[in-house]
């Protein structure tokens, strides 16, 4: 259960779920208004019928798919509520509605003969999706087009143009500060954004958040105006609700925008996707009530929603600290912070301490932690953790390292084991990743520019490794001066470099420390037995370390036996977990076993959309029968 701290902002909209009519607030997501009012469930899975609710509030776990106004398969925490909106949860595949007939709810029956699992792989997500998906046209937050600068594009996905200078993938902090960089250049820029409002994760909703200034956020969150302002009025053609779905010939960019998709092509392409929080695959963690910290936190960001009953926040990471000091200030009561950092860290964190007394990390995250330390019980050393309940979260146990076990009842448990870049656009464009062995997961081989081994194509911010948002705001400077230096030769921007540099290096400085200090451990990484670690095709961690056994030697072989990583997720939400426990099954390093090979649509898009692409001569002729 949610509930909202500031009754007052926000003009109230009225919507209705499942035939109840909710009062919501202008700038809420359909998921902060069902959880507002206290609709959980939002789909059950195909494969088991298991109950699921919104989890990431980013996008990524697609378990918060319902039909809007007729449409099915929408992510209820990417689209903002309009007034008169019709929302209905995804039945259970026994009760299909008629507009989702054609899905092919499946039962697991091992490996099919086209080795994917025997569905087509696109149209499976909202296939049957009727034509009319509402306006071509994007609304966002009323107050957006009132924070300062060019308004957003109106008129649809037709009033982009077919080509620009440079091209922004996501805007925030790396690609708010790219795309102003290029933009004041005098380079023709797009900054494309899936989201209803620039910010990114970090500064999710400044332009319309219902929180005041000041208080519950802190002021690190308030900072981000000036850069968003400083990007709106950049003369960059900021396109919010624009989800780039892939990068298909070199300089050509696949969107789709409010159901529509086009091709737009660009000199130069900058990716600044960002960062997505890390699988934490504990026993119980799809049961609705089970949520990740950042995605309670984009709640709280944007709609000043809180959780309003017995609430565990467990976990690792600098996030944890930040958002249990947030509720502290906001006065939400929490039922106990379990922290599983292990206690062996903070040997190996030692050796990166000299660097770290210099960082500007240190005083700020001291302050953090002691704060929330005298005025809640954290427990800590916690080795192992589970969520129960029927249907939905009714407990959290828990055993520390000192063998002191606990079960809590719980009505919200809220997830973090820090963050890891969001590859799957890159990856799918192919850029060159290597296993980064500190920060646990795949980061893109990059120059000191940004630039990958696809002409034309950086990657900026945390989707390069994470460093965080200072770091991330100069690597998108620097992506940016590289894009206008090749567009624009003799470009000067020698002070803009020697500045960005220089704040990268200061803000890199201590990361070593805290990427060590904050490594998650391994159990809370790799499950085991009967946890599930695919949460879309419902597959375990013991069926996975299985085909190991039967000779799997990485993970897309293992999709031809568990359909693993084929949901509409796409991976992101076990893709680490997968890569991790089949290196430690086969005694290998993560980099031998790989990740999953990542191809456009890198989100569903519909048949319809695919389909309404213009199409060449040449391309026609390439699949006719004579
Ligand atoms: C859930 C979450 C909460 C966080 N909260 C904080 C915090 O409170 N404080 C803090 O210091 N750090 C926080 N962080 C870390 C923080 O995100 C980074 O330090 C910093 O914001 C990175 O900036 P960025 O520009 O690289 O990426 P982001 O800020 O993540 O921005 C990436 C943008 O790209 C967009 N995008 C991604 N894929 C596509 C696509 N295919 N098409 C179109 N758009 C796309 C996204 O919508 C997003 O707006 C958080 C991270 C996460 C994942
Ligand atoms: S909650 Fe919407 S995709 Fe995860």
């Amino acid at each position: 259960m949610f509930r909202r701290l500031t009754e007052a902002s926000g003009a109230p909209v009225a919507i209705t779920i499942d035939g109840v009519r909710v009062a919501a607030r202008a700038g809420d997501s359909v998921a902060a208004a069902m959880l507002a009012a206290g609709h959980l469930i939002a789909r059950s899975t195909p494969v088991s019928g298991a109950p699921r609710a919104p989890y990431c509030l980013m996008g990524v776990c697609f378990d918060c798919l319902v039909a809007i106004d007729g449409a099915p398969n929408r992510q209820v925490c990417m689209i903002p509520v309009r007034e008169g909106m019709c929302v209905e949860s995804l039945p259970s595949p026994s009760r299909i509605h008629p507009t989702w007939a054609t899905l092919d709810f499946r039962t697991r029956a091992g490996p099919s003969s086209d080795g994917e699992g025997g569905r087509a792989k696109l149209g499976r997500v909202g296939s049957a999706e009727p034509e009319s998906r509402g306006s071509r046209e994007f609304t966002p937050p009323d107050r957006l087009t009132s924070f300062g600068g060019r308004p957003p594009l109106r008129g649809g996905i037709e009033a982009l143009r077919e080509r620009y200078d440079a091209a922004v993938v996501g805007a925030g902090p790396a690609g708010l500060a790219a795309a102003r960089t290029c933009a004041r250049a005098g380079l023709d820029t797009v900054l494309l954004d899936e989201q209803a409002a620039p910010g990114g994760q970090i500064w999710r909703g400044i332009t319309a958040s219902p929180l005041s200034r000041g208080t519950v956020l802190g002021q690190s969150y308030w900072h981000g105006e000036t850069l968003v302002r400083e990007a709106l009025a950049s003369g960059a053609h900021y396109v919010p609700g624009a989800t780039v779905w892939g990068l298909l010939r070199q300089g050509e960019l696949a969107v789709s925008l409010a159901g529509h998709s086009r091709l737009i092509a660009a000199n130069r392409i900058i990716l600044a996707t960002g960062a997505m929080e890390r699988p934490f695959p504990l026993p119980g963690w799809t049961l609705p009530g089970v949520m990740t910290a950042g995605g309670a936190q984009v709640l709280l960001k944007s709609s000043a929603l809180a959780p309003a009953g017995r609430t565990v926040l467990a976990g690792c990471g600098p996030l944890v600290w930040l958002i249990a000091w947030q509720y502290l200030n906001a006065g939400v009561q929490l039922e106990a912070v379990l922290d599983t950092t292990p206690r062996a860290n903070r040997a190996h964190a030692l050796r990166h301490a000299a660097s770290f007394v210099l960082s500007p990390y240190l005083i700020d995250g001291l302050k953090l932690m002691l704060a929330v330390r005298r005025r809640l019980r954290v427990i800590g050393a916690v080795v192992e953790l589970a969520a129960h309940g029927e249907g939905r979260l009714e407990a959290v146990t828990y055993r520390t390292s000192g063998g002191r076990e606990q079960r809590r009842t719980a009505d919200t448990l809220l997830l973090h084991q820090g963050v890891v870049p969001n590859v799957n656009l890159a990856m799918a464009a192919g850029v060159a990743h290597r296993w980064d062995a500190a920060l646990l997961c795949f980061v893109p081989v990059l120059d000191d520019w940004g630039a990958t081994n696809v002409p034309g194509l950086a990657v900026a911010g945390d989707g390069a490794g994470i460093a965080g948002v200072e770091a991330a705001a100069a690597r998108g400077t620097l992506a940016a001066i590289g894009a206008i230096r090749a567009l624009k030769p003799g470009a000067g921007l020698g002070a803009e470099e020697h500045a960005a540099r220089a704040t990268l290096a200061r803000y890199q400085r201590g990361r070593a420390f805290l990427d060590a200090f904050f490594r998650p451990s391994g159990t809370m990484r790799r499950p085991c037995g009967a946890t599930v670690a695919c949460r879309c095709e419902e597959v375990t961690a013991r069926e996975i370390v299985d085909t190991v056994a039967l000779g799997c030697p990485g993970p897309n072989q293992m999709k031809a036996f568990l359909r693993c990583g084929m949901g509409p997720c796409q991976g992101r939400l076990c893709g680490l977990t997968v890569t991790e426990l089949m290196s430690e099954a086969r005694g290998v390093l993560p980099d031998e076993i790989g990740y999953y090979r990542l191809r456009p649509p890198v989100k569903p898009i519909t048949v319809g959309e695919l389909a309404g692409l213009p199409t060449s001569e040449a391309a026609m002729k390439a699949v006719a029968r004579e």
